[in-house]
Formats: C-alpha cells, structure tokens, sequence
C-alpha cells in the first residue's frame, strides 16, 4: 500500500515560520513520502524477482530506513507545531516531565540544549513503553539513535532547512519560536 502526503498547510501563518520556508519543508517532506514508496515498489519487485542477494537490494533495504523516517518524523514534527497556548502544567505530560527531569523547566532546558547540539537531525522527547519514563533524545540524520520500544511524544527538526531560510545560523531563535507554536495537545495525546 502506498504511502500518501499529508497536507499541512494549515501551518502557514505560524509566528515565525515564513511562508517560503514552510511550503520548502513540505515540499521536502513529500520527497519522503514519494521515495518511501518507490523504495517499497523497487524492494518488492527484486523480491518478486529472485534478485534478493544482488548488492542493490541490500542497499535499498539499508536506506529504506532513511526514507520512511525522513516521511514519518516530518509527519510528528508538523503534527506538533500549530499549537497557541501554553502547555497544561496540570496535565499529565507536564506531571511526566516533572517526574522524569524534576520540573518542566530542566525538562526545557535538556531538549533546547540538545536541539542546540551541533551537526543536523532530531531531538525527540520519548516515552519508554517498558517503564513508562520520559526522556530527551538526538537523533542523527534520520535513522540513527532511536530508542527500541519508545514512543515519540515531541519532535523538533534541527537540520538547516528547517530553520536556514529564516534564522540563518540563529538556531537557537529557531528553537524559540519552535517553543512558541508547539500543539501540546498533540503532544500530551501521545502518551
Ligand atoms: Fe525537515
């Protein structure tokens, strides 16, 4: 079955997020999406084929991991902006977030500084559904550093599309007004 975009369009217009910088994100994520899908048709025709121990299988196999994680996790990231108001720091993901860093605020401090880290990729707060904990987590590039298991409950892209356009090398603007629009809702329901 193949994968189809997701329209979210309805992020144009967000406090600072330009327009020209969103419609290239989507246009990049749709990249994903498109090539998720080839890679799928490309896998399952070499199967089909008997060229399974051909060395472009194996390196089509390898990368469909960077493909489909390049489509989904734009999907969470997008899903999670749009928000207005504060988090609830009477709701459950607030309680987590204390539970787990102390308070909200270390929690904030820990996924900003991650997100300030140098080189390009994700940071990724995630539950663990074995213990149920919280934690802040890089991810290089797409496909490498998640955790076995866990769910991903906020994500923020920290490569330089998604921010260049409109911070230049001013990441950490970037991060604030990320901050700014994240749809805690969205958020708290993955939990
Ligand atoms: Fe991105």
């Amino acid at each position: 079955m193949a994968y189809a975009p997701k329209d979210y369009t309805k992020l144009i217009g967000m406090e600072g997020f330009s327009q020209t910088l969103l419609n290239n994100h989507f246009t990049l994520y749709q990249g994903y999406v498109t090539n998720t899908n080839k890679l799928m048709d490309s896998l399952s025709a070499m199967l089909k084929d008997g060229k399974t121990t051909a060395p472009e299988y194996a390196e089509l196999k390898r990368r469909f991991g960077w493909e489909f994680n390049g489509m989904r996790l734009h999907e969470y990231y997008f899903e999670n902006l749009g928000g207005k108001g504060a988090m609830d720091k009477a709701g459950a993901l607030a309680k987590k977030l204390a539970q787990a860093f102390g308070s909200y605020e270390a929690w904030e401090q820990d996924f900003k500084a991650a997100g300030a880290m140098r080189g390009i990729g994700w940071v990724i707060l995630y539950q663990d559904d074995a213990s149920g904990n919280l934690c802040n987590t890089w991810i290089n590039e797409h496909d490498t550093g998640h955790l076995a298991g866990c769910r991903p409950v906020l994500i923020m892209d920290v490569f330089e599309h998604a921010f260049m356009i409109d911070y230049g090398l001013k990441r950490a603007d970037y991060i604030t007004a990320f901050f700014k629009n994240i749809n805690w809702k969205a958020a708290e329901g993955r939990l």
